[in-house]
């Protein structure tokens, strides 16, 4: 069903409550999520995206319950990951030769994904712009690497939306459809999950992309993205939180994540836990078994963080696999001025601290020499040494 969000645009994509996981398992999905794509009918009709390939043949009848499909007059594909172009099979079938506006990269990517079928691809880049009537516009703006070649976010004029695609997006459905309408304190936490899980690693380009959409000089009363609730109350409150989160952001925090094969390993990280707070009662410490907890939600944890302090044991001269898959994530995210520690027990060779550290180097932390390598399980003297490790931690 189609819901209004201005005037002559309407919502009309996929509510998806039931959704568990994104990205295959790589991000884990606890508040549902949505598909959303736009409606436009002014003297034009205009399509801006579509859903996730499953939901295809839903969304192309609920469509034909709202309009006539032939009167569409052009698509505009924003972003070819499958979640918004995997519908677009289904709706060629009727309508083939409507042409689909949208970056080179963008076709190449649909073609790669959903085979040749000869659709009308019409190429655009930064500036360009079409005509839709009754006096508006929609201008293109190319969002290379946010996040993918060939992401687009598309601005339409007169009732001044950005259709920002996976940009300011959340996974977290909203059936109200607004940012203003949902829960606030699961809204921002769905908004800084998904910027740091999907949108961080190419952090460097936000503050520019930010930048040259201002320097456009485009009033903004309307910010839609591909995913989750549509920012209309002061849409730039989630800009402005993309631009700060964008640089090198840490609040005053520490974030311990750790496996253990015995508890040895976890005793030291609650050590550890315990001594930040004797050191700085307002550093908070967050601490997370890496093989019981969600490993995005650890990652947004690590993101707030200044430092971070890793564990494992060894395990036949290396670290847990747990551990080994968290670091490859971790790096993935590309985080920035963090400091790290790793501490670990070991039964004879004992390799896994200096593991970790290399890791942690890799993944572009600062990591400091103090470590916990305790043999067997951790002695008073082991535990002895944890109030250096937390002072060079929290300097
Ligand atoms: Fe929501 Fe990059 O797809």
């Amino acid at each position: 069903m189609r819901k209004y969000i201005k005037n002559n645009v309407s919502w009309i994509g996929y509510m998806d409550w039931e959704l568990e996981t994104f990205h295959g398992d790589e991000y884990s999905i606890t508040n549902g999520s949505s598909q959303n794509s736009y409606l436009i009918e002014e003297e034009k009709t205009v399509l801006i995206d579509t859903v996730w390939t499953p939901h295809r043949n839903d969304f192309v009848d609920n469509l034909k319950k709202e309009i006539d499909l032939k009167k569409i007059d052009f698509i505009v594909a924003n972003h070819a990951e499958c979640d918004h172009s995997g519908s677009l099979t289904a709706l060629m079938k009727e309508i083939p030769d409507t042409p689909i506006y949208c970056t080179p990269a963008c076709a190449k990517s649909i073609e790669g994904q959903f085979g040749k079928h000869n659709w009308n691809f019409k190429f655009v880049k930064t500036g360009d712009s079409i005509e839709i009537g009754n006096g508006k516009k929609l201008i293109f703006i190319e969002m290379k690497m946010l996040h993918w070649p060939d992401s687009m976010a598309t601005y339409m004029t007169g009732d001044n939306i950005l259709f920002s695609n996976d940009a300011f997006g959340q996974h977290f459905a909203v059936e109200e459809l607004f940012a203003d309408k949902a829960n606030q304190c699961l809204l921002w936490k769905e908004a800084v999950k998904y910027f740091v899980n999907i949108i961080h690693p190419f952090a460097m380009l936000v503050g520019k992309k930010i930048e040259e959409i201002k320097s456009f000089n485009l009033p903004i009363d309307i910010i839609a993205p591909s995913h989750g609730a549509i920012w209309r109350d002061n849409p730039m409150q989630i800009v402005e939180k993309y631009a700060k989160w964008a640089n090198a952001y840490q609040e005053n925090q520490v974030t311990i994540a750790y496996d253990t094969m015995w508890e040895g390993t976890t005793k030291i990280a609650h050590k550890i836990a315990e001594e930040i707070h004797r050191q700085s009662p307002d550093t908070v410490v967050k601490v997370f078994n890496i093989s019981k907890q969600d490993k995005n939600e650890i990652m947004t944890e690590v993101f707030k963080s200044k430092a971070i302090a890793v564990g494992s044991p060894t395990e036949v001269n290396d670290i847990l696999s747990s551990v080994s898959g968290w670091l490859s994530f971790l790096k993935c995210l590309k985080f920035k001025n963090k400091k790290a520690a790793a501490f670990g027990c070991y039964g004879w060779s004992g390799e896994s601290v200096k593991i970790i550290q290399e890791r942690l180097k890799t993944a572009g932390f600062n990591v400091i020499e103090q470590n916990i390598k305790s043999l067997w399980k951790p002695t008073e003297e082991d535990f002895n040494k944890i109030p250096e490790l937390v002072k060079e931690l929290l300097a």
